[in-house]
């Protein structure tokens, strides 16, 4: 059984998704923790699963690195087998990504290497993209740089709002990182072997 963290910043649709996956008895991962830079709505989802949350304000340090070190204290108390970005709108610093990977994964909601960064829909809109996708990663120290682990592609159609392109990326995104999940738990995935690649 895996242990998850789940690391958030928004309003948690994707952690929705494995909390209720993990409903399941057979699903070979349980999410231990949920935390976020902030005060994020997603933590609801985690209340109503009752699972703890806890939130490191970047504001409360003196710089990113502190603030990185106080994150991976939270995480680390878990003693999780995995931690999954899923949402999480700030770079960990390079002290974190080492201690973690390469069990640290991340969805994004675009056909990485296309569109990296915070703002992979609105960029595949803006580029006329006529069709973009999603992806799960293994976390490096670059901005959605990693290893890929599984991606799809999704059709951007005509008169695509940003919302509504991403509410379609978004199933795909949950649908991906469930399996990723799985294949890490069942070692059809080696995150070791994926990283040195
Ligand atoms: C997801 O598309 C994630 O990949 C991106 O932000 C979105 C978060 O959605 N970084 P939610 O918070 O899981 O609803």
């Amino acid at each position: 059984m895996l242990s998850l963290v789940v690391l958030i910043s928004g309003g948690g649709s994707n952690l929705r998704a494995l909390l209720e996956a993990s409903e399941d008895a057979e699903f070979p991962a349980r999410v231990v923790a949920v935390g976020a830079d902030r005060d994020a709505d997603g933590f609801e989802h985690a209340e109503e699963f009752g699972i703890p949350t806890f939130s490191v304000a970047m504001t409360n340090f003196p710089d990113r690195e502190a603030w990185g070190d106080s994150i991976l204290e939270q995480v680390l108390a878990w003693s999780p087998d995995l931690v999954v970005l899923s949402g999480f709108m700030k770079l960990l610093p390079p002290r974190v990504v080492a201690a973690l990977s390469p069990n640290l994964i991340n969805t994004h909601p675009a056909y990485l290497p296309e569109f990296p960064g915070a703002h992979a829909v609105r960029d595949a809109l803006a580029a006329g993209a006529t069709q973009t996708g999603a992806s799960v990663i293994v976390v490096d120290n670059g901005v959605d740089s990693g290893p890929i682990i599984s991606q799809e592609r999704i059709p951007v159609l005509p008169g695509d709002t940003e919302e509504r392109l991403h509410e379609r990326i978004k199933p795909v995104e949950r649908r991906l990182l469930i399996q990723a999940i799985l294949d890490i738990a069942n070692s059809q995935i080696d995150l070791k072997e994926l990283a040195r690649s």
